[in-house]
This record gives C-alpha cells, sequence and structure tokens, in this order.
C-alpha cells in the first residue's frame, strides 16, 4: 500500500533550507512497518540528504523519538499503517522543547545537562555500620524511574518546559527519583534541597503528558510526586513550592477550602505579591478574581478539621515508629 507522508526539513546551512518547510515523500508500506523503517527507505532510496537520529531500532536506545501526527513517539515503535489510517495522513516532526539542528535532528546537550544537574550517580555513605539490604518493595519503588532510555519523548510534551526552559524536566527528575528513592543512597537530603530550588521538583504543573508519552511506562510525574512528598517529609520548606502546599493545606484547614488570594500571599511574601497586581486586575476584568466574601468558613468546618486531627495523629505514630526501627 502506497502511503503519502510529510517531513518537517530544515537545514540553515544551505540557503533552501534555512527557513523550515514540509517535503512530501510517498513509500510503499508492508504490514508492521514501522514509521523509522520508512525513513531508511526514504533516505536509502530517495533522498540522501534527510536526517534523523537512529540506532537500535528495538526501543532500546531512545534516539528515534520524533512527532508522529503532533504526538512524540518512538519512530521503531510505531507501525506506520495504524498511523497514517488514524490521522488519514502523516506528518512528521521533530521533537519539541528542543532546538532544532537539522531536519529532525533536535540538539540534546541542555537535556544531558540537566541530567548532569541531578548527578545521576548514586553516592552512597562512605563508612557503613551494616549492610544495607534492599527488599522487593524497595527496588519496586524505584523500578519504574529505573527503565527510562532517555528518549525524550516526556520533555517534548511537557507543558511546564514549554513555558520555563530551565525546568529540570520529567526526564531528568524521573532520574533523581530513582537516586533519592534507593535505599542505600546516602545524599538524598541533599539533593532534595537543590531538587527544591528554582526550577526544579516544584516547576511541573502535573499535566500528565510525560506519563501519556513516555513509551516505557516510567511515569515520571509519580517521580516528581514522590520527590515532592520525600522533600516535605525532610521538611525543606525555604521554597515557593512547598510554601504553596502549606497555603493550601492551612486554607484549607482554616475555611474548608481554599482561599487563592491568601495563598498567594502566603507562597509569593508580600513584596513579590505586589508585583502580582497587575495579573490580579486582569484577573478581575475578566470576572476571574477570586474575592474574600466567597471564603467564609463552610459549615461542615469541624468534619475537615478531625481529617487533619487523624492525619496529624498518623503522622506522629509513623514518626514514633520509625524511632523504634
Ligand atoms: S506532569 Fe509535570 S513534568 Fe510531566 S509533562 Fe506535565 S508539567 Fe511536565
Ligand atoms: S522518562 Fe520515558 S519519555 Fe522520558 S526520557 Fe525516559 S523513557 Fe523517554
Ligand atoms: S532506534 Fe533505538 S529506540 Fe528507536
Amino acid at each position: 500500500m502506497k502511503i503519502d507522508l510529510k517531513i518537517r526539513r530544515f537545514n540553515p546551512s544551505t540557503k533552501t533550507g534555512r527557513e523550515p518547510y514540509y517535503q512530501a515523500y510517498s513509500v510503499e508500506a508492508s504490514e508492521g512497518m514501522t514509521v523509522l523503517e520508512a525513513l531508511l527507505e526514504i533516505a536509502g532510496k530517495q533522498d540522501p540528504t534527510l536526517s534523523f537520529r537512529r540506532s537500535c531500532r528495538s526501543s532500546i536506545c531512545g534516539s528515534c523519538a520524533v512527532k508522529i501526527n503532533g504526538f512524540t513517539k518512538l519512530a521503531c515503535n510505531t507501525q506506520i499503517i495504524p498511523a497514517h489510517q488514524k490521522d488519514k495522513e502523516l506528518v512528521l516532526e521533530p521533537v519539541a522543547n528542543h532546538t532544532v539542528l537539522k531536519d529532525l535532528i533536535v540538539d540534546f546537550d541542555p537535556f544531558w545537562k540537566k541530567m548532569d544537574k541531578v548527578k545521576p550517580y548514586l553516592m552512597p555513605a562512605e563508612k557503613r555500620a551494616k549492610e544495607v539490604a534492599v527488599t522487593q518493595e524497595d527496588a519496586a519503588a524505584i523500578d519504574d524511574a529505573q527503565k527510562c532510555i532517555m528518549c525524550g519523548s516526556c520533555n517534548s510534551e511537557c507543558n511546564a518546559l514549554e513555558i520555563e526552559k530551565r525546568y529540570l524536566g520529567p526526564a531528568a527528575l524521573a532520574k533523581a527519583w530513582r537516586l533519592v528513592g534507593d535505599v542505600r543512597e546516602a545524599g538524598g537530603r541533599n539533593r532534595l534541597g537543590r531538587l527544591s530550588d528554582d526550577h526544579g521538583i516544584w516547576d511541573c504543573v502535573r499535566c500528565v503528558h510525560c506519563v501519556e508519552y513516555c513509551p516505557k511506562g516510567v511515569a515520571p510525574l509519580t517521580a516528581i510526586e514522590r520527590l515532592r512528598a520525600r522533600a516535605l517529609e525532610e521538611d525543606i520548606r525555604d521554597n515557593h513550592g512547598a510554601k504553596h502546599v502549606d497555603a493550601m493545606v492551612d486554607s484549607v484547614k482554616k475555611v474548608g477550602r481554599l482561599d487563592e488570594a491568601a495563598m498567594t500571599f502566603k507562597t509569593l511574601g508580600f513584596l513579590r505579591s505586589l508585583g502580582m497586581i497587575p495579573f490580579g486586575l486582569k484577573m478581575e476584568m475578566h470576572g476571574k478574581m477570586p474575592h474574600p466574601h466567597l471564603f467564609s468558613q463552610i459549615k461542615e468546618i469541624k468534619e475537615v478539621r478531625t481529617i487533619y486531627k487523624e492525619i496529624e495523629r498518623q503522622k506522629n505514630k509513623k514518626a514514633k515508629d520509625r524511632t523504634k526501627d
């Protein structure tokens, strides 16, 4: 069956390729043929100037991630006929949130630098009193994070990364959890301190794209949530993310719902909140400004506080059990 496809081309070293454009190709597709096999066919028989990355052809090396009809996927793991049938067209583009170098090839340097920032190696204690046994449960906690093949699909689809390039991103944070969550790791608290700084764990907006688009089931968002929970357990609170969480908890405890105006002050502090006034005015103009009178205490506040008491009781019990161990 003949399949037409369009590929986004870009080559800054030629006059014609300086501005991105879409080039049409056509391949004879057989049952089971992958998008990568189509690319190899085009580069081998029709157009040797077409550039893309690949190596293993079996979803292991992570080098062939591209956008297929707008969604990031591994080219070697996507069959061309179903992909074409689903959307009645096939458009291949480089992954997003990365600078394009040529055609489907993007600059992965920022990706590796962020990976480097989380110090992607275990730092066990120099001297151990006794052997650290890793139970099945301990291994399971970091198991998903170990499956990462560094393909960058999650970063390509990350909404937080799209607006803030300095954000560490889901791939590096999944790696960070793999280490913080390892019972043999001794530098966890220091790591969590660094990860709680600006553009770390608290930048994620929980859009769940990294979970949806990861071809290996790493679920970076779960890793990020575990890092956040661990950072709060370690009482690392001098950052906007933790302050925001504390403000939410206080608000619900106090009035039974979120008082967003008060939360802004508690999260950003007085001076930085002043900088939010233009934004607040815009919200007001669009009828989106939460008004204080809406935040009167809810009738069921006693029930809410009972839940808080129970959480506190369980927390204290856990802390006691830990000291016993
Ligand atoms: S859930 Fe967070 S890390 Fe994952 S893609 Fe969305 S913003 Fe990025
Ligand atoms: S977490 Fe998943 S999507 Fe992200 S780099 Fe690793 S394997 Fe790829
Ligand atoms: S070529 Fe290695 S993951 Fe696709």
